[in-house]
């Protein structure tokens, strides 16, 4: 059975939006395991644009699930790491002005100092992922650096053009036996939804999905019909009792 992970970034956008407590993504985490989320995956940025420090430690505590803190691997973030004990933590690229994380890992390029990091993180009990375009240099170079797992980017797949998804499609695929191959466990993540995770669920290397804004922007709609018959309700009371 495919772990999901449940990525609750984005009730922390919401909520950032007004600089106050509501939505709490930390309530969302309870929510999403009662819904059978088998992990909360939360990205702790260095703008601090959704998830704030609190919220890790938060969620730390209160969780059942495993916490999956997604990071850049910078000395700050492993600082943090450290402290929060996540049960894994998958390194990310990071730069300020993207919207989400725009592609792997450049973990050829970058060997020398993730090395360090994933062996920082590993020696505190925490298992790593990286997550990597579906390219077998890379995963050849996340073995070598000794991580537990790699997050394949799906997001190439879930963006590409109708003539272009098979090809992309494929390539995930053979990234997903290549990885499995170098005893590296198999993940998957970005862009999913309900309309293209069939086939990425269905490729049997694959352990572990990771989805955030599909979750987050179907439980708005799906909350909708309620939060507004709850506030009609309370209205409707209150007109009743000041008449
Ligand atoms: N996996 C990784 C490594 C990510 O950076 C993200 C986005 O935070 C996700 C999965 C979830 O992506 P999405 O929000 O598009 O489902």
């Amino acid at each position: 059975m495919i772990r999901l992970g449940v990525n609750v970034d984005h009730v922390a956008t919401v909520r950032q939006a007004r600089m106050i407590d509501i939505p709490d993504p930390v309530e969302a985490a309870l929510l999403a395991e009662r819904g059978g989320a088998d992990l909360i995956t939360v990205h702790l940025r260095e703008d601090r644009r959704h998830i704030q420090e609190h919220d890790v430690a938060r969620l730390r505590e209160r969780l059942s699930a495993g916490l999956n803190l997604e990071m850049a691997g910078t000395g700050e973030m492993v600082r943090h790491a450290l402290a929060f004990r996540p049960d894994d933590a998958c390194l990310v690229p990071e730069r300020r002005e993207e919207l989400t994380t725009e592609g792997g890992l450049d973990v050829v390029s970058h060997a020398d100092p993730l090395r360090e990091v994933v062996a920082r993180l590993r020696g505190a009990g925490i298992r790593v992922s990286l997550f990597v375009d579906p390219d077998a240099r890379q995963l050849e170079a996340s073995r070598d650096l000794g991580a537990d797992a790699v997050e394949l980017h799906t997001g190439t797949y879930c963006d590409a053009a109708a003539d272009r998804v098979e090809r992309e499609l494929e390539a995930v695929r053979r990234a997903a036996t290549v990885a499995a191959d170098l005893g590296l466990e198999v993940h998957g993540g970005h862009g999913l939804n309900a309309g293209n995770v069939a086939p990425i669920a269905a490729i049997a290397e694959i352990v572990e999905l990771n989805i955030g804004h599909s979750i987050v922007a179907r439980a708005v709609m799906v909350g909708m019909v309620e939060a507004v018959r709850e506030m009609k309700a309370l209205i409707a009371r209150a007109e009743t009792a000041g008449d």
